[in-house]
């Protein structure tokens, strides 16, 4: 297992709908463990392929204890939704506002060994997995902001000229502890 470096904003691969999962096997694994090891190092609740570079419809993700990932995943969400929470993300690092997200969604989609899977999520999960499903579609949650929180971050973003900083926050996102959604990406 290894590490992975995680790509930060402003990096094209984060902007790009990945593309869906056709092989099925050791490599694929190995991308599976990579990214769970890595989600687990920086104490994230999620990550997905683009985040590590890979155009490739799969996360990972770990709210509450349960731990798991998803290949090519579809999305069935509730109408309704569920009240604002502070979201972050490791490709924005120190940013964290909350975001509009649907009540409940239902993720059906296949693990590494191309069995099906479904799991039905609500709170933290389902926002979870609609942050996650976002990447894959090249959507960060910065996108869903709206009125003054929309201005502040995208300013925050042109301010931070993130691509010079990586490394430096490589380094202090890795001694992040925290086990709130907002480790979804280092929010300090
Ligand atoms: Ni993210």
């Amino acid at each position: 297992m290894a590490i992975l470096s995680i790509r930060i904003i402003g990096d094209p691969v984060l902007r790009t709908v990945a593309d869906p999962v056709t092989e099925f096997g050791p490599e694929l694994a190995k991308l599976v463990s990579d990214m769970t090891e890595t989600m687990e190092d920086v104490d994230g609740a999620g990550l997905a392929a683009p985040q590590i570079g890979v155009s490739q419809r799969v996360f990972t993700y770990r709210i509450g204890g349960v731990e798991g990932h998803i290949i090519n995943p579809v999305l069935e969400n509730s109408d309704d939704f569920q009240p604002d929470e502070v979201e972050g993300c490791l490709s924005i690092p120190g940013l964290a506002f909350p975001v509009r997200r649907r009540r409940t969604t239902r993720a059906t989609g296949v693990d590494m060994n191309g069995n099906p899977v479904s799991v039905e999520a609500e709170g933290m999960l389902a926002r979870c997995f609609q942050h996650e499903t976002d990447h894959l579609d090249g959507i960060l949650f910065t996108d869903r902001l709206e009125g003054e929180d929309r201005k502040t971050a995208l300013r925050a973003i042109r301010a931070a000229n993130y691509h010079s900083v990586t490394e430096r926050t490589t380094a202090k996102r890795a001694n992040t502890v925290g086990s709130s959604f907002g480790s979804f990406g280092a929010a300090e």
